[in-house]
């Protein structure tokens, strides 16, 4: 396992929660800090970046629970190389939701048993995921087109492990199979623990805005705020977290505004911008938010990141991933041209060091220079 390190946090006074009484989230017996979760996004959440975004805090903590990417539990059983990166973590990594999608109640249920022998705070059913490899083999969203199955799949998991179990759907397979109102209270009859809801149906997998809520017309039910409503009847201890196209700390209240969740789970939105726990964190807590993460440490984060990748693999790994990673990050490090191109064509560790370093160096310049002239800040060499 690899021995990747967060950095030190700040010592936080979290005791109350003041603006507008946002509550605090709790997930069975899991009291979390925050309501601001990350999401799993497949290919992108791994221990390297999870350390990032744990990494960073501010005067009203961090994020508030972070998910590994969907793991394969006939995989994590095999212990095969492949599964043991995604589902690898430490003890900073905390606390940690690992994410299993399937079909097969025995076999979950064995690998939710792994998952909480190897670090797993809480455990998640993937009832979302809308891509065929998974679909076909009846896993991720097909699990919402069967509720019988998925109930009994669902008790079997929670039966078998301490830890909460969680579910993470959407709104159903599509518009004619919307189940906000049905399947998240039998979820939790036989014992899940939260239910998120990306506000989104299977078929229109990424396309089109989230359904948050339906403005003020009631009784809609194809709607995050639809679960919101029948789990606050029915089950008002268990949580709904809403999911889908948050992007700042202001969509993160209004999301909790407009549906009463009890959380929001951040995606893509947190990808280029790691530190949007943080300010949403202090948002929700105080009602001000942050002064702007500074531009040279968002570029120390993107070493950090590439420090991360190569502990937790290799030169060529972590060069292949930054590539990845730096459209993502260059649209929150602007001034910075040819950013993208320039990464895209590294070589090697150091050459990837040594530009970054220069850019670091070369912000702290200019913002000096800025401070002391009231210059406009320009561009990155
Ligand atoms: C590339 C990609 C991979 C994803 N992988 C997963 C996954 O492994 N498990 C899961 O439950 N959701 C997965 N999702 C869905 C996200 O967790 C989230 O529900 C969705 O992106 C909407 O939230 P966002 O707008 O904050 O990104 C994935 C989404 C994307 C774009």
């Amino acid at each position: 396992m690899p021995t990747l390190r967060a950095l030190p946090a700040s010592s936080l006074p979290l005791s109350t929660w003041d603006f507008y009484n946002t509550p605090m989230l709790r997930i069975g017996s899991v009291q979390l800090e925050n309501p601001v979760l990350l999401a799993p996004i497949a290919g992108y959440c791994d221990l390297a970046f999870r350390l990032i975004v744990r990494s960073v805090r501010g005067p009203s903590g961090g994020v508030g629970l972070a998910c590994t990417d969907l793991l394969c539990p006939q995989a994590v059983l095999s212990e095969n190389d492949k599964s043991m990166w995604l589902a690898a973590t430490n003890d900073d990594d905390k606390p940690l939701c690992m994410q299993l999608y399937g079909a097969h109640a025995d076999i979950m249920a064995d690998a939710a048993q792994w998952a909480q022998q190897h670090g797993a705070t809480t455990i998640d059913i993937n009832m979302g995921c809308p891509v065929d490899k998974v679909t076909k083999k009846n896993g991720g969203s097909m699990l919402l087109c069967d509720p019988t199955n998925t109930i009994a799949l669902a008790k079997k998991v929670v039966d078998a492990v301490r830890v909460p179990v969680t579910a993470k759907i959407r709104l159903g397979w599509d518009d004619g199979s919307i189940i906000t109102d049905s399947l998240p209270p039998r979820l939790a009859d036989v014992g899940i623990a939260a239910v998120t809801v990306h506000g989104r149906t299977t078929e229109q997998k990424f396309r089109g805005a989230a359904r948050i809520d339906q403005g003020m017309l009631p009784g809609n039910l194809d709607t995050i705020k639809a679960v919101v409503d029948v789990m606050a009847k029915r089950h008002s201890n268990v949580p709904v977290i809403g999911n889908g196209d948050v992007q700042s700390p202001l969509d993160v209240k209004a999301m909790m505004d407009r549906t009463g969740c009890a959380g929001v789970m951040i995606g893509r939105g947190a990808l280029g911008q790691p530190w949007l726990f943080r300010d949403a964190a202090h948002y929700l807590r105080t009602g001000e938010m942050l002064p702007p993460y500074p531009r040279a440490d968002r570029a120390r984060l993107v070493l950090q990141h590439f420090d991360g990748l190569m502990q937790m693999r290799d030169e060529r790994y972590a060069l292949a991933k930054i590539r990845t990673r730096i459209s993502w990050y260059s649209k929150h490090l602007q001034p910075w041209p040819r950013l993208r191109h320039e990464v895209h064509h590294m070589k090697s560790v150091s050459e990837f060091r040594e530009y970054m370093l220069r850019g670091i160096e070369h912000i702290e310049r200019i913002e000096v220079e800025h401070v002391n002239h009231d210059d406009p800040v320009t561009m990155v060499a």
